[in-house]
């Protein structure tokens, strides 16, 4: 079933998104070359808590940190450890989510560190712009096919693989509601998007194929073939004036600048 939002509602998962995209922000400066996940891990959480908010993937399926930090093949849900450096070239991918007053916050950013090639720079914002390509598509009217169809169509006619595994999903009282969302279907299908749903779109794209494989650690999502992975995530409430991105820091523009 899918939970409709109030205007009230949705100005609570706003701020629980806000503190999210604030410490992004705040964790940008620290994501060089000599920097372990844990250490990014223990920043995320103790500024998400001085913010009034508290982590929610802690303990989610019993996932053991404050933040997902998934590098290069590395897709989703990669665990932060003291003994991961993050070093030049890489790609790194966080993604967060904070609980605020019962609601709900969730995004993720790819951050390239150092040198990085042209390709893997395009690739980065390719998966961005595939990300507001299916946040265009979530309008009063349209069908949730339509998000998936515009973020697949997106990154298929360039090239890339669109993970299958993985998957946007509903956003609210819960960290993952329904629908499921994910980034590749037919247009036209599926529920009626309306007024006051509030959903989390991730496109997870590789620049090889889509398979996954899983790591001993139980978590670690990784592209089979081992190809570089990127993944973009926005919570966003659909209105009757358009998609209304939640996960936006105090200054949105800064969003845009450093992201
Ligand atoms: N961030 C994931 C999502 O976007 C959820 C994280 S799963 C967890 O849906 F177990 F790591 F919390
Ligand atoms: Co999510």
């Amino acid at each position: 079933m899918i939970i409709i939002k109030s205007k009230q509602e949705i100005e609570l998962m706003r701020k629980a998104d806000r503190i999210v995209a604030n410490t992004f922000i705040y964790l940008r400066e620290y994501i060089k070359p000599g920097i372990s996940t844990k250490k990014i891990d223990e920043l995320a959480e103790s500024f998400i808590r001085k913010n009034g908010a508290v982590p929610n993937f802690k303990g989610y399926y019993g996932y053991p940190a404050t933040i997902c930090i998934s590098i290069n093949e590395e897709i989703v849900h990669g665990i932060p450890s003291k003994k991961r450096i993050i070093k030049d070239g890489d790609i790194v991918s966080l993604d967060l989510g904070c609980l605020y007053k019962g609601y709900h916050g969730d995004a993720a950013v790819t951050i390239p560190v150092g040198n990085v090639s042209s390709d893997v720079m395009q690739f980065i914002k390719d998966t961005k712009n595939s990300l507001l390509a299916g946040i265009e598509a979530a309008r009063v009217g349209n069908r949730l096919g339509d998000i998936s169809h515009a973020v697949q169509v997106y990154a298929e006619s360039r090239g890339y693989g669109v993970i299958r595994d993985f998957v946007g999903h509903g956003i609210g009282r819960d960290l993952h509601e329904d629908p499921e969302i994910p980034n590749f279907g037919k247009p036209g299908i599926g529920p009626r998007l309306r007024e006051g749903m509030t959903i989390a779109i991730e496109p997870m794209l590789s620049m090889g194929d889509y398979h996954t494989i899983t790591l001993q650690d139980g978590w670690t999502a990784v592209t089979a073939d081992h190809s570089i992975a990127c993944h973009f995530e926005h919570s966003l409430a659909i209105t009757k004036n358009g998609p209304d991105i939640l996960s936006l820091p105090d200054n949105p523009d800064d969003w845009y600048d450093y992201f």
